[in-house]
């Protein structure tokens, strides 16, 4: 087990992802040692105030490119000497400098189970594409959106009632019980990333990662 693994969390909204990682970091073996935001209104940064976590909002509005919103990032991200970026609600699209200056050590969640519905709205195209199973994926960030090694998926059924609103709340109860437990396992060194491989205790995970469910989630929670 690594002693005081340092996340630092990047986000642009309410940051409901980010409170279940603070609230979990007692019982698991990380630390969150930074908040960044691309908006400095994000009410993601007062909940890790609330939580005594050093933040910086960096309005990429006052940049003229990606890339010189993303250089000045990365130079903030490394103040907190990060062994991981952990990506909870960022909305925006990262650069290819950035993406290569983290490689391995960036994370994402996408509420889908990947590699189906890439991008917005996947409760939406869960739905309409008549899925019966929809879910929430934590993937390595690699160049491509929403393509990386998938290290743990939730999943549950979808019923006839449901709609893009009640599947969304769904994905985020189990978003917030799966985040931490795979932070908690990369940082405990129990997931590792060999050639985009995904292994959990040495053993090979297959494109899916890790899968839980949504029963199992709600009896351990
Ligand atoms: C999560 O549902 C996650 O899947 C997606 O962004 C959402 C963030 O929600 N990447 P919040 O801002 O943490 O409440």
């Amino acid at each position: 087990m690594t002693d005081n693994y340092r996340v630092v969390v990047l986000l642009s909204g309410s940051g409901t992802t980010l409170q279940a990682i603070l609230d979990r970091q007692e019982q698991y073996c990380y630390q969150v040692v930074g908040v960044l935001s691309n908006r400095p209104d994000a009410h993601g940064l007062e909940r890790a105030s609330k939580a005594g976590v050093d933040t910086c909002s960096l309005d990429h509005k006052r940049f003229s490119s990606r890339e010189s919103f993303d250089l000045e990032l990365v130079k903030r991200i490394d103040e907190f000497k990060p062994d991981l970026v952990v990506l909870a609600g960022y909305m925006r699209i990262l650069s290819r400098a950035f993406v290569k200056h983290y490689q391995g050590k960036l994370i994402n969640i996408h509420p889908s189970l990947l590699p189906r519905h890439k991008g917005l709205n996947t409760y939406q195209s869960a739905l309409d594409a008549g899925d019966k199973e929809h879910g929430t994926s934590v993937h390595y960030v690699t160049e491509e959106l929403d393509s990386g090694s998938v290290v743990m998926q939730a999943t549950l059924d979808i019923t006839d009632v449901d709609t893009a609103k009640t599947l969304e709340q769904r994905v985020k109860v189990m978003e917030h019980h799966l985040y931490p437990k795979a932070i908690d396992w990369i940082a405990s060194g129990r997931i590792t990333i060999q050639n985009d491989a995904i292994s959990l205790d040495k053993k090979p995970l297959g494109p899916q990662g890790y899968r839980i469910s949504e029963k199992s989630i709600a009896t351990a929670n």
